[in-house]
């Protein structure tokens, strides 16, 4: 099963249908609490386990799409990108399963209000405001359940930021991958608070598609990694119930070492982490000794994003100055 054959599957002659000029979407970075981390399937980016993220709102990707007739063409912040880069390659592999004809051409304007491939979900707001435009651009009027299985297309975890709030990707059975999605969580909790602690906005060392293929093929450690989601999101769910910021934080921090990890377990080990990651896990473990209820989780990459309730924002500001809170609610 390729990619192309789900696209069919969902557009059916859909596919070229009008266009409009040009067009605008957007679409919010995810992290998330209770990791993906593994594949089922490398080609249809389908998971080995579900997982769970909150949206970040306001924080995300802008995407304008028009359409030449002369060549693809990709700009990242106002900067045109080099058509032999990856990020022009993955951008042009993708919007190829939309194309028309062959005379067809993409002008794609995509701009990120955090730091691209740093581990801060860039791809995953990306893909899906990508997605977005391309609803827009060809009037396919797409459910979001749609929506979000193509945008896992590009990458994976970029199905959940199709929904804002919590979302909760279901890994599927299906070999076409149809009933592997995300899907919007009803539970609000206005106090639970995101902080991001930038440590190095550079590209990350290693991909994320790379690592966590490594990951499952040589990581002793991973074995047991299926068993301990299903545990970890049964926990997260039931904290999340009952709004208790402790379990809640105590189960998403231990859930992103636990796929750190894995990493470090891995032939050869793969670390993300940088000094500065490590020094601010220890002074947030100090705080936490200290009775401030503070957590942390990090992707593939040095950042810390912090959790943490809305009420100790001001001693969070204290401690760490250079925090950039987001506003979830
Ligand atoms: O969707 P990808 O290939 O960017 O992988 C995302 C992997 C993590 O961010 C580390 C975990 C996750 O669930 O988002």
């Amino acid at each position: 099963m390729t990619k192309q054959d789900v696209i069919n599957q969902i557009l059916g002659k859909n596919k070229s249908s009008d266009y409009y000029g040009t067009v605008t979407a957007f679409a919010p970075v995810n992290i998330a609490l209770i990791k993906y981390w593994g594949k089922r399937n490398e080609i249809l980016n389908l998971p080995v386990t579900d997982s769970l993220s909150i949206s970040l709102t306001n924080l995300g990707t802008t995407t304008e799409l028009s359409v030449n007739n002369n060549k693809d063409t990709v700009f990242l912040n106002d900067k045109k990108i080099d058509e032999h880069s990856d990020f022009f390659n993955r951008i042009v592999n993708f919007v190829d399963l939309f194309r028309p004809d062959p005379e067809f051409y993409f002008t794609v304007k995509t701009k990120n209000d955090i730091p691209t491939n740093a581990g801060l979900a860039s791809s995953a707001s990306g893909f899906c405001a990508l997605t977005n435009a391309l609803n827009k651009l060809f009037s396919w009027n797409l459910d979001h359940q749609h929506m979000s299985i193509i945008a896992r297309l590009g990458s994976g975890s970029a199905c959940r930021s199709i929904e804002n709030g919590f979302v909760y990707w279901h890994a599927g059975k299906q070999q076409d991958g149809m009933d592997s999605y995300g899907e919007t969580l009803s539970y609000k909790w206005s106090e639970l608070t995101i902080g991001i602690l930038t440590v190095s906005d550079k590209p990350k060392v290693i991909s994320s598609r790379k690592a966590m293929s490594l990951t499952s093929k040589t990581s002793l450690l991973y074995k047991n990694w299926s068993e301990r989601i299903s545990h970890d999101l049964k926990s997260l769910l039931g904290s999340l119930k009952e709004k208790d910021m402790k379990r809640f934080g105590e189960i998403t921090e231990s859930n992103a070492l636990s796929m750190h990890a894995t990493m470090l377990d891995t032939k050869p080990p793969i670390l993300y982490w940088l000094p500065e990651t490590v020094q601010y896990m220890r002074e947030i473990w100090n705080l936490r000794e200290n009775g401030i209820s503070v957590y942390f989780t990090i992707d593939a990459g040095p950042n810390i994003k912090l959790i943490f309730d809305k009420k100790d924002s001001n001693t969070i500001k204290k401690y760490f100055p250079e925090v950039k809170l987001i506003n979830i609610w």
